[in-house]
């Protein structure tokens, strides 16, 4: 039987331990999975999609079938590019749910070969987003242990490059 590639998309502004449980838990289903950083997020992005694949590289460079890439335009265009038959989304609680459903059944009649598949993050997780994130590091707080330690240094820098820009 031919290999199963799954695609993880996302804006991942930053990677949160949400995403990287989601990704954790892909890896032992599906043969390849792809995290896939979608370069022009509609809201001006805190990193840019460079970074972004930068951190999701590091934070995954033991993970053997785990790859990071980056996408634009289509999504289930870009899954056919890397012949992938899976979309993998993570889903928290009740209120990701409409979003979600549209998504996947738009993309299901864009492509009907291409199943999209939820997952549910750690019990743990499931308040974690990155918008949140952001916000709390902007004010001062610690997402100690909601991100991984690459993603709190960065957040920190960030942080500290615009304080510094702004006095
Ligand atoms: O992490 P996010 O921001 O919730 O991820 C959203 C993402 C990247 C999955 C979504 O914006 C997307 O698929 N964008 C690609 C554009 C597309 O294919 N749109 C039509 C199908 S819904």
């Amino acid at each position: 039987m031919s290999e199963v590639v799954a695609i993880y998309p996302g804006s991942f502004d930053p990677l949160t331990n949400g995403h990287v449980d989601i990704i954790h838990r892909g890896s032992r289903f599906f043969d390849r999975i792809v995290v896939s950083v979608l370069v022009n997020v509609e809201k001006a992005p805190l990193f840019t999609a460079p970074e972004r694949v930068a951190i999701a590289r590091e934070v995954f460079s033991g993970w053997a079938n785990v790859e990071v890439d980056t996408f634009d335009g289509l999504l289930v265009e870009y899954a056919q590019s890397k012949h992938a038959s899976v979309i993998v989304r993570g889903l928290r609680a009740v209120s990701d749910f409409e979003y979600e459903m549209q998504m996947a059944l738009m993309n299901r009649r864009l492509s009907p070969d291409v199943e999209t598949i939820f997952m549910m993050p750690a019990e743990t997780y499931s308040y974690v987003s990155s918008r949140l994130v952001k916000e709390v590091v902007a004010l001062g707080g610690s997402v100690h242990g909601l991100v991984p330690e690459i993603v709190e240094r960065r957040l920190r820098e960030k942080k500290l490059a615009r304080e510094t820009l702004r006095a």
